[in-house]
């Protein structure tokens, strides 16, 4: 497979559906690769499933530049989009595309994601004017989550749906290349999804979105036992599995049976001989 661009992407609208994870480091970028997925999003969710915070809110540029260069030293062939955190893009457009530009030149990333809709057309113009592809992200924004009064569903009401669209169709006016639909009740979803020229990618959104986006912990079952959402499918239990060879290393080690002969470095015998004799020699010596 070749490097999956953003304006493959923003061509895929209608078509196969698109297949995108979230990694933060080195080994889950090739994970996600191996896998098969279109898109990386080194999502700002790293706060949560990786440093052990509650919200998003306490990871700054710094920290998802040094995760966004993990996964990009993976050399995936899928497109990395760098989550822009919060309070990267509220301060002015200029402040904006410096921190944009920061997970493209020191992250490697080629394409970042901004949170929010109409209010954020001002920092999307001045980004996209610095050719860097952006994704829109509406719905249960994780950023907002003071502003929401928790994580809740978006769009139940018809007022709220309405805005929902309306949002979408000016982030795709300005020329996002794709937009996340998060905790979004499915049939709004598929309304947006119709209405605007660029894909759509769900989740908690229903099955009518042109991709679908899950966080890779919560995938592989990788989180240690947490409260999962309701639209999460955990498709392994690696961190009971994890548990489980960790319990036999540790068995192992306690009754001597690692590490084997064959795990170990041996020394020739001759060489053995002329050591063990230099230091018998020695403690004679020194008695
Ligand atoms: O940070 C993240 O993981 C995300 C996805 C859930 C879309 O924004």
């Amino acid at each position: 497979m070749s490097k999956v661009t953003a304006p493959e992407i923003r061509a895929r609208k209608g078509g196969a559906k698109i297949r995108m994870v979230t990694a933060y480091d080195y080994p889950t970028a090739r994970i996600a690769d191996r896998a098969g997925a279109d898109i990386i999003l080194v999502g700002d969710s790293v706060a949560n499933v990786v440093l052990g915070h509650t919200d998003t809110l306490s990871v700054d540029t710094e920290v998802m530049v040094h995760h966004t260069a993990a996964v990009t030293r993976a050399a995936p062939d899928a497109l990395v989009v760098g989550d822009m955190p919060w309070m990267s893009f509220h301060v002015s457009p200029e402040d904006t595309v410096r921190n944009a530009a920061r997970l493209v030149r020191e992250g490697g990333a080629a394409a970042v994601k901004i949170e929010g809709g109409r209010k954020r057309l001002g920092v999307l113009a001045a980004v996209l004017a610095a050719e860097i592809p952006v994704m829109g992200h509406l719905g249960l924004t994780p950023q907002s989550v003071h502003a929401m009064g928790g994580y809740r569903l978006q769009g139940k009401e018809v007022h709220a749906a309405y805005e929902m669209i309306s949002d979408a169709q000016a982030l795709a006016d300005a020329g996002v290349f794709a937009i996340v639909l998060e905790g979004v009740p499915d049939r709004v979803a598929q309304i947006v999804t119709a209405e605007v020229p660029v894909p759509t990618i769900g989740i908690g959104a229903g099955a009518g979105c042109d991709g679908q986006v899950l966080v890779m912990h919560d995938v592989l079952g990788l989180g240690g036992g947490e409260y999962l959402p309701k639209f999460v499918r955990p498709y392994a239990s690696l961190a009971d599995d994890a548990v489980g060879a960790l319990e036999r290393f540790f068995d192992d080690v306690e009754s001597g049976a690692f590490p084997s002969a064959d795990e170990t470095y041996h020394m020739p015998d001759e060489s053995f001989e002329i050591l063990r004799d230099l230091v018998d020699l020695e403690s004679r010596v020194d008695r």
